[in-house]
């Protein structure tokens, strides 16, 4: 027998027994002829004791002992003379009689230790020996959880859990696709799905009504903190339901989670159109955790001889609560070059500093007047004491920019507490897209999205600025300033769905060739439908407060798309090539 208890459960109603338990030695210490050893497993860490006066050999083969042997100890429990407050097992220590080494381990080339010394790549390549920390190990189990939660909320909503496949035909999810290529199709490649939005709206014209899955996708791009090329969604759909009954479910699992796993009771969960949420924050995922709202000053502004303002589309302030005094010059001119570092790339900032006196200090009081200020910041509902933080320029990216100055005075002013959650709903999305690259529009959530039913009269008047203002029945939740799902009601008639592709500049051969299989049931009575899917990984993250997604993957993928444990991609040989039917390009 390996072990009678785990190295997490014994305590002081334990004192006297007898016990066996096995695991990885985390540390060894000596006081005088005593030798302790930290022994660990999953569920904790218990402390074992030799004594070189009741067996010499013994104690001398734990000196011995390496971190991370695994090995087997025997003894009795008893009560610790120095008991250890900070850990469950504390207050008992295993007076060991037998020491079985089971298997040695070469010396870690990082510590196992919560704060560990090891850089990011060499953590990524031991991944196993990363994973034994309990930073990274707390959030796989966190992940365990949260999926179980999530499976017992929907299977009692009445979802039915459905896999799709893996090899598929591309679905435009807006990334590239990975391929694969066909050994028994020469020349031909299935795609992996970025999503399984296609075989979701399947099945609910199949009549299952409710459908969930917690399901890999694959999307070829660049990665970031909270996104990797391989992810997890809880993927759902639903039939027969109104954008309102799906974002009330949704609503519903988050809160569900929420309490279960967190014990907490979320606020309620605002929805907002995305024209307000760009206008008030300049991004369709607007961060709720505080509120300092954009002000458009461009009237105000305008018309007193300064001529960045008079040249610009849009002035925007936003009030930096009680800061005049505490940002000096010198942190003004810090905050203006971090606006003006490439990834802002604001020309400039301008500032009004409503002194707690009533007096006014601005970089551009040779312009305006002290009531003009007044004004400004009344308007902007600042009060004295208060700063005024100005950006001008074209509308786009003087909202992109404002809104990325936002988020950061919210991280200066630590006003982003990772314990609060402030939930949103973003609705009415635009259907399309403006792509500057390849001059089309395209569908920003996806082609499948339906159109609002007061806009589908205006879908092929192939006016631009009609275009851009055509709605669609879609949404995001967003929660602290990240996006954790999105969603539409799908269009569910052949006749539209072709009217939205050719909306898309797809050709009638192009879009049957694609897209057929998915027309060819909408006319075998489809039912309405719609559906959302949540990121799991980004779900798990924001709930615990962290703001990368890669510790939630048991084997993420570094920047680079790769994964440094079983070094993939790889090259594969000349063989498999060409039983692929593939060939390596010449090179030049
Ligand atoms: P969407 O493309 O918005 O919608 O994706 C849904 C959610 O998946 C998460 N997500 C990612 N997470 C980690 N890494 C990535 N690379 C990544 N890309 C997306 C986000 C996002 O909100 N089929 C539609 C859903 C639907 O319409 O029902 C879809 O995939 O949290």
């Amino acid at each position: 027998m390996y072990r009678t208890y785990n190295c997490g459960s014994l305590r002081m109603n334990h004192v006297g027994e007898e016990v066996i338990l096995s695991g990885w030695v985390q540390a060894t210490r000596q006081f005088g002829g005593l030798t302790f050893v930290d022994l660990r497993d999953r569920y904790g860490i218990t402390q074992l004791v030799f004594n070189e006066e009741d067996d010499a050999e013994l104690s001398k083969r734990a000196t011995n002992l390496g971190r991370e042997f695994v090995i087997k100890a025997q003894g009795q429990v008893r009560e610790r003379s120095n008991k250890n407050p900070n850990r469950p097992t504390g207050d008992i220590e295993i007076e060991v009689t037998r020491l079985d080494v089971i298997n040695p381990s070469k010396v870690p080339p990082f510590t196992i230790e919560d704060e560990s010394d090891g850089g990011d790549d060499l953590r990524m390549k031991y991944r196993y020996l990363d994973m034994r920390r309990n930073p990274v190990k707390d959030k796989i189990l966190f992940r365990s959880k949260v999926a179980l939660e999530v499976r017992k909320y929907l299977t009692q909503e009445d979802f039915v859990e459905v896999e799709t496949p893996c090899l598929i035909k591309s679905t435009p999810e807006g990334a590239r696709d990975f391929v694969v290529p066909s050994r028994m199709n020469p020349g031909q490649f299935y795609a992996l799905p970025q999503s399984p939005q296609t075989f979701k709206q399947i099945l609910m014209v199949a009549g299952f009504d409710r459908y969930f899955q917690i399901v890999k996708c694959f999307r070829d791009e660049d990665l970031r903190a909270d996104r990797q090329p391989e992810f997890t969604q809880i993927d759902c759909e639903m039939a027969f339901v109104t954008q309102d009954q799906i974002l009330q479910t949704f609503e519903g699992l988050t809160r569900y989670l929420f309490r279960e796993i967190l014990q907490l009771e979320l606020d309620e969960f605002p929805r907002m159109t995305f024209d307000e949420a760009i206008s008030k924050y300049g991004s369709d995922k607007p961060d709720l955790r505080f509120d300092m709202i954009f002000n458009d000053l461009t009237t105000h502004a305008q018309g007193h001889g300064f001529q960045v303002f008079d040249q610009a589309e849009i002035v925007l302030g936003i009030v930096a609560e009680g800061q005049a005094d505490h940002y000096s010059n010198k942190d003004i001119n810090a905050l203006t070059d971090w606006v003006r570092r490439p990834q802002i790339g604001a020309k400039g900032m301008v500032y009004v500093k409503w002194n707690a006196d009533g007096s006014f200090k601005s970089s551009i009081g040779k312009f305006y007047s002290d009531e003009t200020l007044e004004k400004w910041a009344i308007d902007c509902g600042a009060k004295k004491g208060d700063l005024l933080l100005i950006l001008s320029g074209e509308t786009d990216s003087t909202r992109k920019q404002m809104s990325e100055l936002r988020l950061e005075m919210g991280r200066r002013l630590k006003l982003l507490d990772p314990k609060v959650f402030k939930p949103l709903w973003v609705i009415d999305f635009p259907l399309l897209e403006w792509d500057e690259e390849s001059g089309r529009f395209h569908a920003m959530h996806h082609p499948f999205t339906s159109p609002k039913s007061t806009d589908i009269s205006k879908m092929l008047t192939g006016d631009h600025e009609t275009m851009k203002s055509l709605r669609a029945d879609a949404y995001d939740l967003v929660i602290n300033g990240v996006e954790i799902g999105g969603g539409s009601i799908r269009i569910h008639d052949r006749i539209l769905q072709e009217k939205n592709f050719k909306l898309l500049g797809f050709s009638p051969e192009e879009a049957e060739r694609q897209f057929g299989f998915l027309m060819g049931a909408f006319e075998y009575g489809a039912p309405p439908h719609g559906g959302i899917a949540f990121g799991f990984d980004r779900l798990c993250a924001v709930m615990k407060g962290s703001t990368s997604i890669r510790d939630f993957i048991a084997f993420p993928k570094n920047n680079m798309g790769r994964d440094m444990m079983i070094d993939a991609p790889s090259e594969i040989d000349e063989k498999q090539l060409q039983e692929l039917s593939l060939r390596l390009r010449e090179s030049s």
